[in-house]
């Protein structure tokens, strides 16, 4: 549920739901100021009882001694001197967590001079209240569980917070949007309604083409046709343009994703345990879909191209099958060994005709690629595979700040080797050892030299555990990354 969030200075809080912040070892830094002395009693020795001592993520939480307030929590931050602003929207989250189902609203207290930080206590309060629950009853009222509808921030800078909230709910907003869609299961989100949730996005001022199944025969995507062909599902390429400086005279950016709604692995069917995280396959297009709604939420001065591959891998009549040839088209010719190496097959195509068409200043795609990913880093960091050093260490930099972690991959010959065919030019898996690398390698062959990073995010879209800033499922893993390594080194 969306939030309404109020910004205000410091006065007597009204809000009867409080949330202080307090660093390690640091007791004075929490806010008892504007409370009255009954309420400071009980915090203090509540602080002692509890060894409250403001560890990273230790929560101290009090019914309130009188009947001005309700719950009373203080959040740990940590060591004053490792703050990031990714701990700040961590320390958000948890507020939420301790509330939830408690209270309607609650207040933020931050009352000292981390006015760099306040948006993201915001952010990471808003985006732990999401939930996907659209097909299930609302048992809520019944169990009387309290919804919570707003949050109140009272900041000593609360101009500069609320300033700072403009640019960053667009972010709370665009992570809704991917989650919505990569939690939607396939037979409500194939590719037609994706492609219909897509031109929804035209209202925001960015422009939508779509490419049918009739004209991708004519550009020759015979890689991305060859995997929708086994579906009842047409597929589709979207192409979405956002042109916040017109005046640029310089090449756009451009952001890919892979947009399988399911993937059944085809004929080299995936057992059955497990296979209904794939309807997840769609996430690199969804994260695309999101970030392009963020920059023209907050109207960013960049020209930013986003393109996606929206296809259903599955079983039947039609389907490919291993030992097909296709052509690329880059015209390069692909032995398909695996059916379930299709993602690949997807981004070739669309990688080719973006930087044919639009010579975009890099390309970066995005791609629940590889099982061995999720083998090889779990789900705390994403996999950076790049053909440009500048590129990928401005992507690794942004990571570290923003908390959405990226790990650079080696690349190179010895793996680029292992995909050569005997039958083709290449065929689509090269074994089990190094999978994520020699699929990396894969892609490398149909950007041209372009500046390009693959971000293959198979272990941190989906998640099986809630984390600090979501429930399980989805997590939109790469909207506020992208989002800040646009507005940091792009935009004028
Ligand atoms: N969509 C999968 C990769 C995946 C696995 C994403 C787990 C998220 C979680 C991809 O299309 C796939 O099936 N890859 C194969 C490649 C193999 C056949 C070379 C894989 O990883 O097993
Ligand atoms: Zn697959
Ligand atoms: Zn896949």
């Amino acid at each position: 549920m969306t939030l309404n969030i109020q910004f205000m200075s410091l006065h007597m809080p009204e809000n009867r739901n409080v949330v202080l912040f307090a660093f390690e070892n640091n007791m004075t830094g929490y806010s008892i100021r504007a409370m009255n002395k009954s309420v400071q009693n009980a915090l203090d020795r509540a602080i002692k009882v509890d060894h409250f001592t403001g560890k990273f993520g230790q929560v101290c939480k009090l019914v309130s001694p009188d009947e001005n307030y309700n719950y009373i929590i203080i959040i740990g931050l940590g060591d004053q001197n490792q703050f990031s602003r990714s701990k700040a929207k961590d320390a958000g989250g948890i507020a939420t967590r301790t509330l939830h189902n408690k209270t309607e609203s609650f207040l933020m207290m931050v009352d000292w001079d981390f006015t760099e930080y306040t948006g993201f206590f915001v952010l990471g309060a808003f985006l732990k209240n999401y939930e996907f629950k659209k097909y299930c009853e609302d048992k809520s009222q019944k169990e009387g569980l309290k919804k919570l509808t707003s949050i109140d921030v009272m900041a000593s800078d609360f101009e500069g917070a609320k300033k700072q909230w403009e640019g960053l709910s667009a972010v709370a907003e665009g992570t809704y949007l991917t989650r919505d869609l990569v939690n939607e299961p396939s037979n409500h989100l194939y590719p037609q309604e994706f492609v219909n949730r897509i031109k929804k996005l035209e209202s925001l001022g960015l422009t939508v083409e779509i490419l049918d199944k009739d004209k991708m025969k004519e550009l020759e995507f015979g890689a991305l046709l060859g995997v929708a062909q086994g579906s009842n599902a047409d597929p589709y390429t979207v192409i979405m343009q956002w042109k916040g400086n017109p005046d640029d005279k310089e090449a756009p950016l451009a952001f890919l994703g892979k947009g399988v709604t399911f993937d059944s692995g085809g004929i080299s069917l995936k057992p059955a345990n497990g296979m209904e995280d794939m309807k997840m396959d769609m996430a690199g297009a969804a994260t695309v879909i999101g970030l392009m709604s963020v920059l023209a939420k907050r109207k960013a001065k960049v020209n930013v191209i986003g393109i996606v591959g929206l296809v259903e891998n599955m079983v039947s009549g039609h389907a490919q099958r291993p030992g097909d040839i296709v052509r690329s088209a880059s015209g390069q010719t692909i032995e398909v060994l695996n059916t379930d190496a299709e993602g690949r097959l997807v981004l070739a195509d669309i990688l080719w005709y973006t930087q044919d068409r639009f010579k975009p200043r890099f390309m970066i795609n995005l791609a629940t690629l590889t099982g061995a990913m999720v083998i090889a880093l779990g789900y705390e960091y994403a996999g950076l595979f790049s053909n440009n050093d500048d590129l990928a260490e401005k992507l690794v930099v942004t990571s570290q700040i923003c908390g959405e972690k990226l790990w650079r991959m080696p690349m190179g010959e010895p793996y680029d080797k292992a995909i050569n065919s005997d039958f083709a030019d290449m065929k689509n898996i090269g074994g089990r050892d190094g999978g994520s690398i020699t699929a990396a390698q894969f892609l490398k062959r149909f950007v041209n030299d372009t500046p390009w990073a693959h971000l293959d995010i198979a272990g941190t879209a989906y998640i099986s555990k809630p984390n600090h800033c979501g429930p399980k499922g989805a997590t939109a893993f790469g909207v506020a990354l992208l989002n800040q390594f646009v507005e940091t080194y792009f935009e004028k």
